[in-house]
């Protein structure tokens, strides 16, 4: 069973001290509740030092959001992965559409900044996401694959590899795409990384979803059986908002663990989901009481076939 992964993207927000405060904040609405999920910040590249300090005595990863390619050099604006791995960040964000959008970024220089961010043990959330218009005109998954493919090529590392799944035209936009739809596409993604690496991989890589995750979809989506977590933009930015989300993700790990078990039986999202919405420990129990799986069933089903 993949272990959730859920990490806020704090993008161009905040000053040091903003980011201070909402880190400990944060720290405060999570309480203790997230052992079955890890949780990651990524801060501005100014904040991440003082985050990292805040961080320091909780299970919260420190992430960064973006690296370049070279350890020094003329290359003004720019942060390297040497840099951003001295500081304490244990993830680094590679690819984000906004990066490919507006800085020009091209699954060349991602797969070179990944190259460089695994060299200095950093590990990496690849991201992906068609446009609206590449949606509409029907050739996601060529654009997925090229993404994919291109951004890993030459890396046998998968296994410090996250992807995370963002359509463009999600983000940002209150818009997120249907559960179906975004576990449609990661596992279209997984399957390309079964091909590139082996069944193993296919049953282990995390894939997160990205793109308008609020505490009221955040549910939904991890129950699906190939979303692993989320990268949260706007609703990372607001301490209670975020703590839902990563909650919901601490359920969602919990549940489908007896899900796939061999012996119980496997009654999926339909049933599951609203149990888990309503009264997740109803739902465990209901689980794990072995008397129901022989009762209901005379072998085990199970709809999380690929997990
Ligand atoms: P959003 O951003 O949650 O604000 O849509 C997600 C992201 O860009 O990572």
């Amino acid at each position: 069973m993949r272990k959730k992964i859920v990490v806020g993207n704090w993008k161009m927000n905040n000053t040091v001290a903003e980011s201070v405060t909402l880190a400990t904040d944060v720290i405060e609405a999570l309480g203790e509740g997230f052992s079955g999920c890890d949780v990651g910040l990524a801060p501005t590249y100014l904040a991440l030092d003082a985050v990292g300090q805040v961080l320091e005595e909780s299970d919260i990863q420190l992430v960064a959001q973006n690296c370049h390619y070279e350890n020094d050099g003329a290359f003004t604006g720019e942060v390297s992965a040497r840099m951003i791995n001295a500081i304490g960040c244990s993830y680094v964000i590679i690819g984000h559409s906004e990066r490919r959008q507006y800085f020009g970024e091209t699954n060349a220089t991602v797969n070179l900044r990944i190259k460089k961010a695994l060299t200095e043990g950093l590990k990496v959330i690849l991201c992906v996401g068609e446009t609206l218009a590449e949606r509409e005109s029907g050739v996601t998954e060529t654009v997925i694959s090229t993404q994919v493919r291109e951004g890993l090529e030459g890396i046998s590392h998968i296994g410090a590899i996250v992807i995370a799944y963002e359509p463009v035209w999600a983000i940002g936009t209150g818009k997120t795409a249907s559960s179906a739809q975004a576990d449609e596409v990661h596992l279209f993604i997984r399957t390309i990384i079964g091909e590139l690496y082996g069944e193993p991989a296919f049953r282990l890589v995390r894939i997160q979803y990205g793109g308008s995750v609020k505490p009221s979809n955040a549910a939904e989506l991890f129950a699906m059986p190939n979303i692993d977590g989320g990268l949260i933009g706007g609703a990372s930015l607001n301490a209670e908002d975020f703590a839902a989300i990563i909650h919901a993700a601490s359920v969602s790990y919990v549940l489908p663990r007896y899900w796939d078990s061999e012996r119980a039986l496997c009654p999926g999202p339909k049933i599951g989901f609203p149990l888990a919405k309503s009264a997740p420990w109803a739902a465990i129990l209901w689980e794990i009481i072995p008397s129901r799986t022989s009762f209901l069933s005379g072998r085990p089903r199970c709809s999380f076939g690929v997990t």
